[in-house]
């Protein structure tokens, strides 16, 4: 197959952060994506309607017309079942992120006990707001390569036990363990999976030296991990769907003696699944994972429109403008197998 027709995709993860660089990163994903729901990990978060609503008018003002962002709200310990009404009945508000506080990049004010929210998920669980998990523990105690599959043991099990009816996607998954647990769970289990993720391990780290541009969390893991993403990702399962994770960073910030987390995708990153589902001899099974089983989950209808994937050898640059600053893309500086290109 040299050519796959697919209704627009959305992007059921990702982050475009805030300021001066907020229009340059709407337009990458916008370019390809329809709908985005967008991470709240600004600083400050997004831990009201009001400023996801507020949020939500920032992005849209800068966005091409045909672009919807769906901002989520960002759990705290002081989160309270009235904030998840209130989210629920805005219709901006499709989600809440639990982050763990301190797992991941503007996560401090995240939850320090998930069990003491149990009155918000219960409200969540009766509006059908849905719970996007970061599922990772932060326990220092805990190899950083297992925190995925010792938080789906210690609480993942626990919400999904606790809250049958509860909407809940583990963001990002990263491992094996991760993709049973979505199995293994009620019927309203889901996870997002990320480009990076379906193509990379552990390794592509270090090889040939650090790679701080394939440095995101939860991290790259080894490949038996990748090759059951993989399989879940082509599985034809509708509880497995795209969300890119693409999180942008400044190149200084990425390329320090401190680098954070984030590998920034948008620009490519249908074409990069497409990669990986046709390595595997799957691409017909990429327009349910990129364009259907996310919508359907989110009770959204699937898009109308389409766009079109044709197999063409294609340089990534080596950074795109980023505000005043730039940002390194994955793949920098090499190709990608296929390129979307107009309807
Ligand atoms: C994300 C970011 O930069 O905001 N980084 C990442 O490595 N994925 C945060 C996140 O999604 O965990
Ligand atoms: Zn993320």
């Amino acid at each position: 197959m040299n050519e796959l027709v697919l209704p627009r995709p959305d992007d059921w993860h990702l982050h475009l952060r805030d300021g001066p660089v907020l229009r340059d990163a709407v337009a990458a994903t916008a370019a390809v994506f329809g709908r985005a729901l967008v991470m709240p990990n600004l600083k400050p978060p997004i831990t009201t309607t009001e400023a996801a609503r507020a949020y939500h008018d920032r992005i849209r003002l800068v966005a091409p017309p045909g672009f919807t962002p769906y901002p989520a709200l960002y759990l705290t310990d002081a989160t309270t079942p009235a904030e998840v009404r209130r989210a629920k009945a805005s219709g901006v508000v499709l989600a809440a992120k639990l982050y763990p506080a301190g797992a991941t990049t503007h996560s401090d004010a995240g939850v320090t006990d998930v069990r003491r929210l149990a009155p918000v998920f219960a409200a969540m669980e009766e509006v059908d707001l849905v719970l996007c998990l970061h599922g990772e523990v932060v326990d220092p105690d805990v190899d950083v390569f297992d925190r995925e599959a010792v938080f789906l043991e210690r609480t993942g099990s626990w919400l999904v036990e606790t809250f049958p009816r509860l909407r809940l996607v583990l963001e990002h998954v990263t491992t094996a363990q991760g993709v049973g647990f979505v199995y293994s769970g009620h019927d309203r289990v889901a996870a997002t999976i990320t480009p990076q993720h379906l193509l990379l391990d552990r390794n592509d780290l270090f090889v040939g030296g650090l790679q701080p541009h394939h440095y995101c969390l939860p991290v790259l893991k080894r490949r038996l991990h990748r090759e059951a993403l993989l399989e879940a990702a082509i599985s034809g399962s509708p509880r497995f769907f795209l969300g890119t994770d693409s999180a942008p960073h400044p190149r200084h910030a990425k390329e320090s003696a401190c680098g954070c987390a984030g590998c920034f995708t948008a620009p490519h990153a249908l074409a990069l699944y497409a990669e990986a589902f046709d390595q595997a001899g799957a691409l017909a099974r990429l327009p349910d994972f990129a364009s259907g089983f996310g919508a359907d989950f989110y009770g959204l209808p699937r898009a109308t429109t389409q766009v079109r994937l044709v197999r063409r050898t294609t340089s990534v640059p080596q950074a795109y403008p980023f505000g005043s600053d730039e940002v390194v893309p994955l793949r920098a500086g090499g190709t990608v197998a296929w390129q979307v290109a107009p309807a």
